[in-house]
Parts: C-alpha cells; structure tokens; sequence
C-alpha cells in the first residue's frame, strides 16, 4: 500500500514541513488529520519561506491534491487568510479539499482559550491561543459546529445561535467578561463559509478512492508523539491525537491501508509550551543550541526550551506510533558542540533505572535522565551532499540513536532546505 504517514517524534517542530515537501514532490495526495492552527510547519525553497498552519505542505506541488480531514479543527478565518497569503505568492491552491465533517473554531473558542489559560495562572499549558481545546471540547461533547453547517446559511444559523447562548453565559457568569456578539459572529461566518464551499468535499472518500487506485498519499502529521492526548505528556499536550492511529480517525480510512510510519525527530530536543522536560539544559548551552537552531515557535513566536536528545522519549515514539523509520533533522546545529549528550533511561528517586517513559507527571517529576556521552563532532555539516560525506563523530552519533530507540535512520538533515536532506 503506498502511504506514509510522517509523524513529530517528540514535542512537535521536528522539521515535518521540511519531510512532508521532500516526500511530497512524489505524492499525489497530502492529507492533514488532526490538530488545527496550532501547528506551524516550515518549507524553505531557495529563498522563498513558507509556514503553513493548516494547508497541508503538498499545496506547494501544482496538481498535488492536499486534503483536510474530519478530524482537523478549522478556523475559517485562519485557513481563509492562509489560502489568499499563498495565492498572492503564486501557490495555487485549487488542490484543496475540505472534509465536511471538520469542526469549526468559533470566536468564543479563542476567548476560552485565553481565559483557561488566564484561570490556571502558574499552572497554564502554554497553548497557542488558537482555540483549539474548547473547540476539541465541544466535538467531544457533541455541541460542535462542523464545516457542513457553514455550508448550509440556516442551519449554521440555528447552531450558531444556541452555541453562542451557551458560551456567553460562561463568557459573562464564569469570566465576568462581556459576551461575544453573536449574530455578528454568523454573518462573518457565513461569509466564510460561501468562500469556502468549493473546496468543500468527502476527504475519506477522495483518499480511500486515492489509495484504491494505487496513488501515492501521504498522511502529514501535527504536532509530535509527546503532546498527543492520550500518550503525552497529559495535561500539557495538546487536545487531539497526534501519533500515527489519529490518521485513521482523523481521516477516515482504516490502518491495512498504512504503509510506512516516519518519525521526524530532531538530533537534540525542543518543546514550547509549559510541562515537563527531563533532558531541558536551562544553561548557556541551552541558549546556544536555541540561537543556533533558531528554536523560536514558527506560529507564535515563543523561545523554545532545549535539551539533549532523549532516547526514552523516541523508545515510546517508536512504540505508540508504530515507526517503520525515523529522519533526524538538525545535525548541523550540533557541530562544534562536545562532548553530547544522549539521554539512556531515567533514574527514580527510589533509585530503579526506567526503559520506558512512565504515565503519570507525577512519577516523571521524580526522574533524573542518566546520560551517555560521545565526542561529538566539528565541521560544515550542511555543505554535505552524502550521508557519507558527514564527519565519522556525527555518524557515530546516528548509529548510537539508532541502537538506543531500536529504528532505522533513513533520512539525516543538515540544513532547511529540501538539498540538506541525506538519504541513507
Ligand atoms: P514542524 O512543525 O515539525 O514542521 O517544524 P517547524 O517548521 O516548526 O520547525 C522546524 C525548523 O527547523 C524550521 O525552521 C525548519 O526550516 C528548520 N529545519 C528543518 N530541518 C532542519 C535541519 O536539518 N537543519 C536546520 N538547521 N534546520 C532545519
Ligand atoms: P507543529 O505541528 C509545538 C503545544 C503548545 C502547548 C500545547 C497545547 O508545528 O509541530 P494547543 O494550542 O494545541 O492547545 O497547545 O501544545 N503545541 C505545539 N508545540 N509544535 C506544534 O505544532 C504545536 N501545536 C501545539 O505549545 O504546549
Ligand atoms: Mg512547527
């Protein structure tokens, strides 16, 4: 069955734009399945920057077809400004499909955000404000608005206005905040929704025919393996199912149809966002490995907190989402920095030695990582054109990562472009 599905290893940001635009140059199909704008992916193409959110990376393919599937939340406002920022760069993005069944974040779904967020004071989940778990919530509680009544003037008229009742009366009780002009709200939204009807279509539908007919389709993962709702690190993940089964849901497709399952992962570790981190350096060398991988969040702009790669974290990756391999980004950020470290297990205050990334905050909070070192690496890594090419010191650390975490390294980065990708 040719499909990938290429998943964030860790905390998200990996580099999955970077893979998913390698990998897509061949697809015929690029599919999203979870998570909404919260996601920031980056492709670089000569000079020329992109950060999509919600579009997936093959838009950037002329004659790519790129689906949004049920299990994405979508901000018509978001996707809108996407879709006309791409347009006036000469991206076409007629390739777009819509599932019908997405749910839509609403107004007062970023209010909520925000005020959770304000509520929890010192204990926050560093969300990026998008809206994403109150519209989460509302699915899961089934009081949502999907694409479909967007399509439809009357009944999105009639949802809207008992939705809209229910969250002001927390809006204004709860958070003492005035309410959200509701029937403002629905003739912006039905704006929205007449621009967004043509690529409006049955994205289950669209990949099971796809893959049928033995086409190439590629499953762009969000977000990374640690802030996936049910095998993060909970309550600071995220509010869907980012590891490689969310595909199926968040499509609607069954996993016989799975080919592979790439893990992106970076050669060091990153997260944005509150919430533990066992491997985070709060020193100048986290600052340094910060400034020299540019490690600013490509949707919100926040620093992002570093560490040294933790093969605990990428045993359970390899684990929960099934890796058939992994592509390792950013070696060239390590260059110059020795020795390194590579996190092994984590040691409990009672003194055990854990293999496997343990279920409760609680239990992790306790943990300090135990470390191996290797000698590291100096040179120009991103003039490398081979995986050969790369110094002994660097090789030596992909083949200990390999060993620690039990999955084959296929792809190593060096660079941002879509070049400073070896294949291996
Ligand atoms: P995503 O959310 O997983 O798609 O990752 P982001 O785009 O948020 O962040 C990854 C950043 O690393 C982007 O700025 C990429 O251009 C950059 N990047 C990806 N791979 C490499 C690499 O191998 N080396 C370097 N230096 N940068 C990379
Ligand atoms: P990509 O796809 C990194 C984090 C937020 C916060 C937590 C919950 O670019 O890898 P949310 O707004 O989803 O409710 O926030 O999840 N987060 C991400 N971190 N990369 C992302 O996406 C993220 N999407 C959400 O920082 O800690
Ligand atoms: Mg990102």
């Amino acid at each position: 069955m040719p499909s990938k599905i290429v998943v964030g290893a860790q905390w998200g940001d990996e580099g999955k734009g970077k893979i998913i635009d390698i990998l897509a140059s061949r697809a015929d199909l690029v599919v999203r399945a979870q998570g909404g704008n919260n996601a920031g992916h980056t492709v670089k193409s000569g000079d020329e920057v992109y950060k999509l959110h919600l579009i997936p990376s093959g838009i950037l393919y002329e004659g790519t077809l790129c689906g949004i599937g049920c299990g994405v939340v979508i901000d018509p406002r978001g996707i809108l400004e996407e879709i006309d920022g791409l347009q006036a760069r000469g991206v076409s993005c007629k390739g777009l499909r819509i599932d019908p069944r997405a749910h839509l974040i609403m107004p007062w779904h970023i209010l909520l955000d925000a005020m959770g967020e304000r509520s929890l004071g010192k204990n926050k989940i560093g969300t990026t404000g998008r809206g994403i778990g109150p519209c989460y919530m509302d699915k899961a509680q089934r009081s949502g608005l999907r694409v479909y009544d967007l399509c439809t003037p009357e009944l999105f008229r009639q949802k809207a206005l008992a939705a809209g009742d229910q969250k002001n009366e927390i809006i204004t009780r709860v958070y003492k905040q005035p309410p959200v002009d509701i029937d403002a709200v629905i003739e912006e939204y039905l704006r929205y929704g007449e621009r967004l009807r043509p690529y409006v279509a049955d994205v289950s539908v669209l990949t099971y025919e796809a893959l049928q007919a033995g086409k190439e389709v590629l499953f762009e993962g969000a977000q990374g393996t640690l802030l996936d709702l049910d095998l993060g690190t909970y309550p600071y993940v995220t509010s869907s199912n980012p590891i490689s089964g969310g595909v199926c849901t968040g499509v609607g497709i069954g996993p016989s149809m799975i080919g592979e399952v790439i893990g992106v992962a970076k050669a060091y570790t990153t997260r944005v966002g509150e919430g533990p981190f066992p491997t985070e350096l709060t020193d100048a060398l986290g600052d340094t490995i910060r400034n020299r991988g540019g490690e600013f969040g490509t949707t919100t702009g926040r620093p992002r907190r570093t560490g040294w790669f933790d093969a605990v974290i990428m045993r359970h990756a390899v684990r929960v989402n099934g890796l058939t391999s992994l592509a390792l980004n950013k070696l060239d950020t390590l260059s110059g920095i020795g020795p390194l470290k590579i996190c092994t297990a984590y040691r409990t205050p009672d003194g055990r030695t854990l293999r496997d990334f343990p279920p409760s905050l609680e239990e992790l909070g306790g943990c300090e990582p135990v470390y191996e070192e290797l000698p590291g690496f100096t040179g120009e890594l991103s003039c490398c054109k081979s995986y050969e090419q790369l110094p002994a010191g660097c090789q030596e650390y992909v083949k200990r990562i390999e060993q620690l975490c039990g999955c084959r390294v296929s792809m190593a980065g060096v660079g941002p472009e879509r070049e400073q990708n070896l294949e291996r």
